[in-house]
């Protein structure tokens, strides 16, 4: 593992071990690896150093109270790997594959992954959309990805029938959710609202959760 967290990493705040647990060190080892490489390739700005923990590692970490035991994870457009590196550490039981066409970042990924000692994360380089039809994961997930209509009609072909698709947004979820309603019942949404996880651990997260009917597995003309 890297021996990454160095001065220049915040430290993990008191809510961290609560989040993490018995895996804090290799959320810290990965808080090294976004405020030192993260920064210098140009991954994360400078300003995010501070707030590493709350905003990145917590907030992406606490998504895992949606996603169902055992579960195959695709993160689309993962960036430096969230939400999908903070699910992996506080979910060994899931297999999450980051999915994400910029090769400086995941190269970046291919290095961080194995440092960490994630058995259960692989990396994809590709967009979205070029998985349809070639695979499907029982959760998708994003953050920051695309507006939520647009989003829908990149992971939702992914879902699996009966699975998830998760979309971290923020306070626009009404709103998005409101406006991507007919997209996402064209693409097989069969309950979609919007939920709020974290509270008690971390400062509330905002989710739009939408369960695929059983069985369908190809978009309809979205
Ligand atoms: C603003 S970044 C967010 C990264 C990360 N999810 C986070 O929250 O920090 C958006 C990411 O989506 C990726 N992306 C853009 N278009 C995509 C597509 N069609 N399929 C998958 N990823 C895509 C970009 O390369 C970029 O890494």
């Amino acid at each position: 593992m890297k021996d990454a967290v160095s001065r220049e990493t915040p430290p993990a705040p008191e809510a961290a071990q609560g989040v993490f647990g018995s895996r804090l060190a290799q959320a810290e080892a990965y808080a090294g690896w976004l405020a030192i490489d993260g920064i210098e390739r140009g991954l994360i700005g400078p300003r995010e150093v501070p707030r590493l923990w709350d905003r990145h590692l917590l907030n992406c970490a606490v998504l895992a109270d949606l996603v169902p035991r055992g579960a195959s994870v695709g993160d689309l457009g993962s960036g430096a790997g969230l939400p999908g590196i903070p699910l992996a550490i506080r979910r060994p039981d899931l297999q999450v594959t980051l999915v994400e066409p910029l090769l400086r970042r995941t190269r970046f990924l291919d290095e961080v992954v194995p440092a960490l000692g994630l058995d259960n994360v692989q990396v994809h380089r590709a967009r979205a959309e070029e998985l349809h039809g070639v695979v499907t994961f029982d959760v998708v997930t994003s953050r920051a990805v695309a507006p939520l209509d647009k989003l829908a009609r990149w992971s939702m072909p992914l879902v699996r029938g009966g699975g998830l698709m998760l979309a971290m947004k923020g306070s626009s979820a009404a709103q998005e959710l409101a406006d991507a309603r007919k997209v996402l019942d064209r693409l097989g949404g069969r309950s979609a609202e919007v939920v709020s996880v974290g509270a008690g651990m971390v400062s509330p997260v905002t989710v739009v959760r939408v369960q695929k009917n059983s069985g369908t597995t190809k978009a309809r003309g979205a």
